[in-house]
């Protein structure tokens, strides 16, 4: 899979040179898309066919090749093998490009062969709709903007060292022509996605916009390898049940050690075939208990963020926790949890879906009911009643199992799910509360 990074913005904003100094220092593909409609220009210009033998220029298009290089941070541009990455630039073609570039066949073209370049590759493209039509969906979308005089004043400047003789007036004319000639396009105007990092540049150096666009990639690249890891599966080998068993023996005696625990109605976990467990949510020790004590491998349902801390991404590789994106429909975490269903698996959730979620007075995450009865699944009720404070007692209770199968659908209605969530919750308090009752008591009498 390819990473897109889609910078767009108007002429001036300093695009050119910071894609091209980052695509050296973060290893990315190069890709500068005005300079591939820059070579239809040149090429039209050598052919001198003139704009109004539109379809010239379109047919031109398919006799080209149009390569790029990065050199030494130095972008070359190759047309049909010839570098032409100095003629590009010249006065003639950035003044015909603008109208080139408007020809909706020749833009489709150009689009056809951007993407073709960036196909399984990590790249940097630049440009003026690869945020909205290129890469909509790219993985870093950004839009870099300046105000027109001071984009005047950066172009003279460039003009200056390169030897190209414009006046300031003239630069200034050229750029506010070209904005306008970007924004009406028909096809592929210039526009700030509404997903996009705008960054105003006016005020900043390049390394200071480069500095920030950096961070921004670098943000996304974190993202995404949390993302892949919490996405690995580990195989079940044998190495792997070695290590559930030793870690739950191990925990099972520190959990011990600290706390005092009882376990009650372990009988109600039946011995195989797949089962949801649901269970109030006090902490984060509270799923560990479960996955510890039950006699069976737990598979709990956590959000994807608990992969970024490298121990917990660790155990929830031994333990296979399915990963969430919590805050959307994660369609591939609920699929995984059906196969594991179907697989004889036993699930763990927490309806209160975030820790004390009903004290804070959230109401019952559906979730648990959709597999239920989505798979026809029984559910035990668990209620873990303690604190967590060392050396205090933690009473698990596992209730009886609940049979929804008369419900069993492929697309339960909202107000069964409803029902069921609030149901399994109302088990989940009441034996929660059994175990409560049972600490209070006898701490109350001394005895324990
Ligand atoms: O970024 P540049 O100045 O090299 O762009 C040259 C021309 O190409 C300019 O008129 C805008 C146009 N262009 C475009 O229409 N779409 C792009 N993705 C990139 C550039």
């Amino acid at each position: 899979m390819s990473f897109i990074v889609a910078i767009d913005g108007p002429s001036g904003t300093g695009k050119g040179t910071i894609t091209k100094q980052i695509a050296k220092e973060m290893k990315l593909t190069n890709i500068d898309t005005g300079a591939t409609y820059r070579c239809v220009a040149l090429a039209a210009l050598r052919k001198q066919i003139p704009l109004e033998e539109k379809q010239r220029i379109i047919d031109l298009v398919d006799t080209l090749s149009i390569d790029m290089k990065q050199e030494k941070g130095n972008l070359m541009i190759f047309l049909n093998g010839e570098d032409v990455s100095k003629e590009i630039r010249s006065k003639e073609v950035t003044s015909f490009v603008p109208q080139v570039s408007a020809i909706k066949e020749v833009r489709l073209k150009m689009v056809d062969l951007q993407r073709k370049m960036a196909n399984g590759k990590d790249v940097i493209m630049e440009g003026r709709d690869i945020t909205t039509y290129v890469f909509p969906k790219a993985d870093v979308k950004i839009y870099l903007d300046a105000t027109a005089e001071e984009r005047a004043k950066r172009r003279y400047k460039q003009n200056k060292e390169k030897g190209i003789e414009m006046s300031y007036e003239e630069v200034k004319e050229s750029i506010e022509k070209r904005d306008k000639a970007d924004q009406e396009r028909e096809m592929g105007a210039l526009t700030i996605a509404p997903d996009a990092v705008v960054i105003d540049t006016t005020n900043l150096t390049i390394r200071q916009v480069k500095q920030k666009v950096k961070k921004i990639i670098q943000k996304k690249q974190k993202e995404i390898k949390i993302k892949e890891r919490a996405y690995r599966e580990r195989p079940n080998t044998k190495w792997k049940l070695w290590e559930q068993k030793v870690i739950k023996a191990f925990m099972g005696a520190l959990y011990r050690l600290f706390y005092r625990v009882e376990i009650r109605g372990e009988e109600n976990v039946a011995k195989e075939g797949p089962l949801i467990i649901c269970a109030n949510h006090i902490n984060y020790l509270d799923a560990a208990a479960i996955v510890i004590f039950t006699k069976r491998k737990v598979r709990f349902i956590a959000k994807e963020d608990l992969y970024r801390i490298r121990p917990l991404s660790w155990l929830g590789h031994i333990f296979d926790v399915i990963p969430v994106n919590r805050g959307t429909q994660d369609i591939e975490s609920m699929k995984k949890c059906v196969k594991a269903l179907k697989n004889g698996e036993v699930l763990g959730i927490f309806p209160e879906g975030t820790r004390k979620g009903i004290a804070r007075g959230g109401k019952a995450k559906t979730g648990a009911a959709y597999m239920a009865l989505r798979t026809g699944t029984k559910v035990v009720p668990v209620g873990i009643a303690g604190s967590f404070k060392l050396f205090t007692k933690v009473i698990v209770t596992y209730g009886k199992p609940i049979d929804y199968t008369e419900y069993t659908s492929k697309s339960p209605e909202k107000e069964t799910l409803e029902k069921v969530a609030n149901e399994i919750m109302e088990q989940i308090i009441m034996l929660t509360n059994q175990g409560s009752s049972c600490i209070i008591t006898k701490e109350k009498n001394n005895i324990s």
